[in-house]
């Protein structure tokens, strides 16, 4: 080891000895009281006027730290810490928007955890080599405003972005009218350009499955993210008098949706050796009204394989699906408006997350770090374009994610976020 290499372990070590547990609970609860529910959990979807003071008060977090703060047209929040020379820095950090109903972790826990890791090297006196960025991405869930991760993607490709403003949520408001409104509420931050470069990303979440609980082992290195695809399928029908309009004169959008959701169910029941996952999360009907036969059903489909040919199956099976259903007027569309191939991180950026893993669970007395592969997905997949990147999962308490039952030992978050500082102060040295 030449004397650079074991200068900058001995800053990683220390960085990850000054994570303050306590610290780091307490920034999750102020976070969470952005939207908090009565039964525990966060209602702050992505831009909502909750979101906007919660990103407020995360600037003005930054600032008490003394980071510089920054934003870009995707109004990605930015928080610097100062390398001692200014190379394309470290970045870490994840997302503050929430599912409708959410938990406190998802995501907050990444993004305030790279906060800490900022706390802990303040309060070390560490200065590192390179500057260290903390980023809340703006709409990783994408339940507001489809796709998701459109704050990571627009960053590494700003030609999404027009696209991405002229999503509507169910109100009808554009996405590019509620980021202007973000971008004009944060006015004091200065814009910085999309796609700057970076020399690494490490991003820290909860796993949001069950693979490290059942391990007991506190501490996972993801290895990548599964392949995801999302589909809006539109059905029409006639409106008519749920009373007088005889059964089978009927075009009835919501006969034609909930045969085509048997077939989905069956395919994807027959597809279980696979381990294709399939979800129907969105309904909307038109007019929605008890005593209307629906004229318009639309829903959407999330599905995901770790072997992306199940995937091609599946779209191959749906398009036959699609052209089979013959409501009696009326017809049946879909269109697909999202869908990523699987992510694979390289090999060095697991060895050294392996390492800021192990020293941890080791000082712990926990089991050795597990490797997995995401079943969510994140920001990391498309900042994995951009720089080297890898992902820190610490276990989700019974699996349970995107609920407001969300949870996570302390003390595994309080691992994970020493794993980050380990990462993060080691990437910064090289
Ligand atoms: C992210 O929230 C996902 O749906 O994987
Ligand atoms: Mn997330
Ligand atoms: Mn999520």
């Amino acid at each position: 080891m030449t004397q650079q290499d074991s200068l900058a372990r001995h800053a990683a070590e220390l960085a990850q000895d000054h994570v303050n547990s306590g610290r780091l609970q307490a920034a999750i609860a102020a976070l969470a009281a952005f939207g908090g529910r009565d039964d525990g959990g966060v209602s702050r979807e992505t831009l909502t006027d909750i979101d906007l003071a919660a990103r407020r008060y995360l600037i003005e977090q930054a600032r008490a730290l003394g980071c510089e703060v920054s934003t870009d047209d995707c109004a990605n929040l930015f928080f610097r810490r100062a390398g001692k020379a200014d190379l394309p820095p470290v970045l870490t950090g994840s997302h503050a928007d929430t599912q409708p109903v959410g938990g406190k972790l998802d995501g907050a826990y990444g993004v305030l955890a790279g906060l800490e890791v900022i706390a802990a090297l303040n309060e070390a006196g560490i200065e590192t080599l390179r500057p260290i960025e903390v980023v809340a991405w703006t709409n990783e869930e994408g339940s507001r405003f489809g796709p998701g991760a459109m704050g990571s993607s627009a960053f590494v490709d700003p030609a999404c972005l027009p696209a991405y403003r002229a999503s509507v949520d169910g109100a009808n408001i554009r996405f590019g009218d509620a980021l202007d409104a973000a971008l004009a509420a944060t006015d004091d931050v200065p814009r910085r350009p999309m796609q700057r470069p970076m020399s690494a990303c490490v991003e820290l979440h909860i796993e949001q499955g069950p693979v490290l609980e059942r391990a007991a082992v506190p501490l996972g290195v993801v290895t990548g993210i599964q392949s995801v695809r999302w589909y809006r399928v539109e059905c029409t029908g006639v409106m008519a008098h749920a009373g007088t309009t005889p059964m089978d004169e009927r075009s009835d959008a919501m006969a034609t949706a909930v045969g085509i959701a048997h077939q989905l169910y069956a395919y994807a029941a027959a597809e279980a050796a696979s381990q294709l996952r399939l979800t129907l999360g969105r309904w909307q009907v038109g007019p929605n009204s008890v005593n209307t036969i629906p004229g318009k059903v639309e829903f959407t489909i999330d599905v995901r394989c770790v072997d992306e040919a199940v995937l091609a199956r599946f779209e191959a099976t749906l398009d036959a699906m699609m052209a089979q259903a013959r409501p009696r007027q009326g017809g049946v569309t879909y269109q697909c408006f999202f869908r990523r191939p699987p992510t694979h991180f390289p090999a060095a950026m697991l060895s050294l997350i392996e390492r800021a893993c192990a020293r941890a669970s080791e000082q712990a007395s926990q089991g050795k770090p597990l490797h997995l592969t995401s079943g969510a997905f994140h920001d990391a997949m498309y900042l994995a374009e951009h720089c080297p990147t890898a992902m820190i999962f610490v276990p989700s308490k019974g699996g349970i994610s995107h609920n407001a039952a969300e949870e996570t030992a302390p003390h595994e978050l309080f691992l994970g976020a020493q794993a980050l500082a380990y990462t993060v102060a080691a990437l910064a040295n090289q």
